[in-house]
């Protein structure tokens, strides 16, 4: 049978209504494939304002001095930074990075970071954490190492790139690159 008007119609609303929503809805696009591997892969924007979400708490020793990109070696900062779906800090948020970093390069650029990324997306809740090294004005790729809810057991790496290092508030993309193991995604 030929396909009516009709069905042509009812295919290009579909699509029409489709299209948007896949484009808002951040972590629908997961994918399982032919051995159950489940992954993720999404983007969010981390906002820190210095002496509001993050200050230094222990001052450093040595090398150069505090500036938007640098700190002495052997500085300690902690942070509670918002993390938004744009670049805007206005734009809605979904998630929040608590944390240190300790700054382990003599050249000031260079630091340890230690973090616990809480998330509410759509359709995953929880939080991963990750560890690893930060290159201040470079991006970084840090391994994940757990979670908890629905990132239980997740792997993978977040990479942090800076977006806006002027001024009070700056700004980081954080690309965020989860699987799970087949055994996790077997059984959800
Ligand atoms: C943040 O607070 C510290 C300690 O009070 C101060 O020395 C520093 O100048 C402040 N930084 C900014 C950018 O306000
Ligand atoms: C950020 O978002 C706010 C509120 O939605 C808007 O008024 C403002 O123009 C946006 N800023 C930029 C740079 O897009």
């Amino acid at each position: 049978m030929a396909p009516t008007l009709d069905n042509y119609v009812v295919a290009i609303l579909i699509l029409l209504f489709a299209l948007p929503w896949k484009a808002k809805s951040m972590d629908s696009h997961q994918h399982h494939d032919g051995n159950g591997m489940k992954s993720l892969h999404f983007a969010l924007f981390q906002h820190e304002t210095i002496n509001k979400t993050g200050y230094i708490v222990v001052n450093g020793v040595a090398g150069p001095g505090v500036s938007q990109t640098t700190t002495p070696f052997g500085t300690i900062f902690v942070f509670q930074d918002p993390m938004t779906v744009a670049a805007n800090r206005s734009s809605k948020v979904v998630g929040v990075a608590e944390g240190s970093s300790i700054t382990s390069g003599l050249d000031g650029l260079q630091s340890i970071s230690v973090a616990k990324i809480s998330l509410r997306l759509k359709r995953h809740i929880g939080s991963i954490s990750i560890v690893g090294g930060t290159h201040n004005i470079k991006p970084s790729d840090h391994p994940v190492v757990g979670g908890t809810g629905d990132f239980l057991f997740v792997q993978g790496y977040v990479r942090s790139s800076p977006v806006n290092l002027h001024g009070l508030t700056v700004t980081y993309k954080i690309d965020f690159h989860l699987y799970w193991p087949p055994f996790v995604a077997k059984s959800s």
